[in-house]
């Protein structure tokens, strides 16, 4: 698989369950825009041979370099990223959900879980979700930890793309991009306001809320909040390079775009 192509399958796999960023994709497109992705983020469990290492080797096959790592204490979140020697290729944004840090409950669905995954087991990056869960056990991790029903009802994949804001030619600032999806019917997430983050944080995100998607539960069939799509503007460093990680304090937020109750 080239690097393209790896690329690509994940786009596909995140479209397919978030039709809102084709549709975005396509609005820009038609704008005269060339789209391209900051970074894509994934989600996973903090589990042996699920976790952020394994999630990563794809990407490390492909040339990206660990860049940096962050800790989301409220969330019970670790998160790396990845840069390629390729600027025109997305940063790759890992995060893992700390298992043990849950109520014994959740680590007991969590646990059922990871006990279903098959021998031998590769966690690509769009794996999907190697286990069957009830909506009960879907719920009572929504209780606890969005981020832990997310994963599991959707399992190891793509969470959001993010595009890149620099690159965009018809917009002079986020401001104007978040108007422009508002006007053609999108809602963001104002979790802390549209924009977090700030010139002076030298990175500027917002994204959609996600929207619910049908998903196949052991026990039936449920609507929930599938994926949101991302933007991000970043600005120079005083060295004058541009800043290429990201601010815990936004991310924390951004993370809230799945929530199901907002
Ligand atoms: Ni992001």
């Amino acid at each position: 698989m080239t690097t393209p192509e790896l690329l690509a399958a994940l786009w596909a796999d995140y479209t397919a369950i978030t039709p809102q960023a084709a549709r975005i994709h396509a609005l820009l497109a038609a704008r005269g825009e060339r789209v391209q992705n900051d970074h894509v983020a994934l989600r996973t469990f903090g589990a042996g041979d699920i976790g952020i290492d394994a999630m990563a080797r794809t990407f490390e096959a492909h040339g990206w370099a660990l860049r940096d790592r962050y800790r989301f204490d409220d969330k019970k979140l670790i998160a790396r990223y990845w840069q390629h020697p390729d600027p025109s290729l997305p940063k790759v944004f890992i995060s893992e959900l700390c298992v043990a840090e849950l109520s014994g409950g959740a680590q007991q669905i969590i646990a059922g879980l990871l006990a279903q995954i098959p021998a031998g087991f590769a966690a690509l990056p769009w794996a999907g979700r190697p286990w069957q869960i009830r909506i009960a056990e879907y719920e009572a991790l929504l209780a606890e930890s969005e981020y832990a029903a997310w994963v599991g009802a959707f399992g190891l994949r793509v969470n959001h793309f993010t595009v890149a804001a620099n690159a965009l030619a018809t917009f002079p600032d986020l401001a104007a991009l978040d108007a422009f999806l508002v006007e053609h019917g999108f809602r963001l997430n104002e979790a802390g306001g549209a924009i977090k983050g700030s010139r002076a944080e030298h990175l500027e995100q917002s994204s959609t809320r996600a929207e619910p998607i049908a998903v196949d539960f052991a026990d039936g069939t449920r609507a929930i909040p599938s994926c949101y799509y991302e933007f991000a503007k970043r600005y120079p460093l005083p060295s004058g390079e541009l800043f290429h990680g990201f601010v815990p304090a936004s991310a924390d937020k951004i993370f809230e775009s799945t929530d199901v109750n907002k």
